[in-house]
């Protein structure tokens, strides 16, 4: 399942988190990619332990935190603190996939399973030329290229790549969670479900006996399958 969720960031939160980025210290990206990804990946990063990392990383989080769309799309139980990445021209990230367990930064190696991939786009598309996010599922590939502070959910257990830049620089925010639902099919299912549920209750009122089964329905569903 793919999710596109408009205005993650305030346009306020966009200028903070570029302006922050400009003065940070920028290395190469590989540093965070896997064997196999990094002989793909040509593109830039602030170090994850850099105090700059730190502060934006909680910004982005408390972003996630007030979406309910997110929530109920990622199911998340653990997220993994917000990285920063930063495509200049002629930058690009061939076909990969990332990693299935990662370490959690400052845990004394503490690992999480990474279930749902995101990335904020702190760029507007007018920036820069090329740098698309490809995401290849059942489907086929879709395209993605959004306004600032916009954000895209998808499975981790994708393979996606970044199209080479041609003009500009595209910067964003990318992070893994663990979900307490591992399977994309369970979760679509249940993100389905609560949707459904929402326009329900929009229709009838949340006293109506129908629309409390649902919900009932929906939690009983979860109780089965979250792992926590
Ligand atoms: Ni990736």
């Amino acid at each position: 399942m793919l999710v596109q969720i408009p205005d993650v960031l305030t346009a306020e939160e966009v200028r903070h988190c570029r302006q922050v980025l400009e003065r940070s210290q920028w290395v190469d990206g590989r540093v965070t990619a896997g064997d196999l990804a990094a002989k793909s990946k040509h593109n830039l990063q602030i170090p994850v332990d850099s105090p700059e990392a730190e502060q934006l990383g909680d910004l982005i989080l408390h972003a996630l935190g007030r979406n309910p769309t997110y929530n109920t799309a990622a199911l998340p139980f653990r997220v993994l603190p917000p990285m920063f990445n930063r495509y200049d021209t002629g930058m690009t990230f061939g076909t990969h996939v990332d990693n299935a367990i990662r370490t959690v930064p400052g845990t004394g190696g503490m690992r999480m399973r990474a279930d749902v991939s995101s990335t904020i786009f702190l760029s507007d598309p007018d920036e820069y030329d090329g740098g698309e996010l490809v995401v290849q599922d059942s489907y086929g590939s879709h395209s993605i290229k959004l306004p600032a502070g916009h954000m895209v959910v998808y499975p981790a257990s994708s393979l996606h790549r970044v199209m080479p830049i041609t003009r500009g620089s595209r910067w964003a925010s990318f992070f893994w969670a663990q979900s307490l639902v591992k399977d994309d099919g369970m979760r679509t299912m249940l993100y389905e479900l609560d949707l459904a549920i929402m326009e329900t209750r929009r229709q009838l009122s949340d006293n109506n006996a129908a629309v409390l089964a649902l919900v009932n329905h929906y939690h009983n569903l979860l109780r089965r399958v979250a792992e926590l």
